[in-house]
């Protein structure tokens, strides 16, 4: 069996073993488990914050109107949902779809780094605050990291971070919709250098976080 074969056969069993997951209290108030979507094989992820009524209902991520913007976006890079892998830090709905809380995130935390062990994505686009501070390991928030990509090692493998604006925050703010489409106009030229295919060193180069930008933490993004 080759290499392929056998992580697609892994990511499968493994979706259907979190499918029965009561490792916290959301379990109880779930239609279902919202795994993820996509490719199991892409060499991008993007990781949103948690299943809202739609998904809930429907069992897949993004299929609101947060996730229509998520689509239009791709498109707008010459991406479409197959092409990519779309999950959650939390794989169940919050009641109300409130913020996620610590022991919810710590409860679900292995099952996003399975999925990114098992897909192996080499670029995994953050969206909003508490998929980048998860997987960032750091503190600061969405407005001051976002558009500026850093390499993490998540589990055992190094890849190119990416935080971005979560597309429900740009849904009703055409300023924070300008930021997100610019950053991800970006998206390409970060793949090809993940996936160490071309682009100059210069390019490579990007510029610092700036620290007099404000530290604004997005309640729910
Ligand atoms: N918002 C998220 O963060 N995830 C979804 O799946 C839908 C909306």
């Amino acid at each position: 069996m080759t290499d392929a074969v056998e992580r697609a056969e892994a990511f499968r069993d493994y979706a259907e073993q979190t499918a029965g997951c009561t490792k916290c209290a959301l379990a109880g108030g779930r239609t279902q488990v919202v795994f993820g979507s996509g490719n199991p094989d892409a060499q991008v992820m993007f990781v949103g914050e948690a299943p809202g009524f739609h998904e809930d209902q429907q069992g897949l991520p993004f299929v609101g109107q947060a996730g229509k913007l998520l689509e239009r976006l791709l498109e707008g890079i010459g991406l479409t949902r197959g092409d990519v892998y779309i999950a959650n830090v939390l794989k169940c709905r919050p009641p109300g779809n409130r913020d996620p809380v610590p022991d919810e995130i710590a409860a679900c935390e292995p099952h996003l780094f399975r999925q990114i062990e098992l897909i192996e994505p080499t670029l995994v686009a953050s969206l909003g605050n508490f998929a980048t501070k998860l997987l960032s390991g750091r503190p600061a928030g969405i407005t001051r990291v976002h558009g500026y990509e850093q390499e993490v090692t998540l589990g055992t493998r190094k890849v190119l971070l990416y935080p971005l604006y979560h597309p429900a925050a740009a849904l009703y703010t055409p300023s924070m919709l300008k930021v997100l489409e610019q950053d991800f106009a970006r998206i390409p030229d970060l793949l090809a250098r993940s996936t160490g295919e071309q682009n100059p060193p210069e390019e490579q180069e990007s510029p610092e976080p700036v620290d007099a930008q404000p530290t604004v933490q997005l309640g729910l993004f």
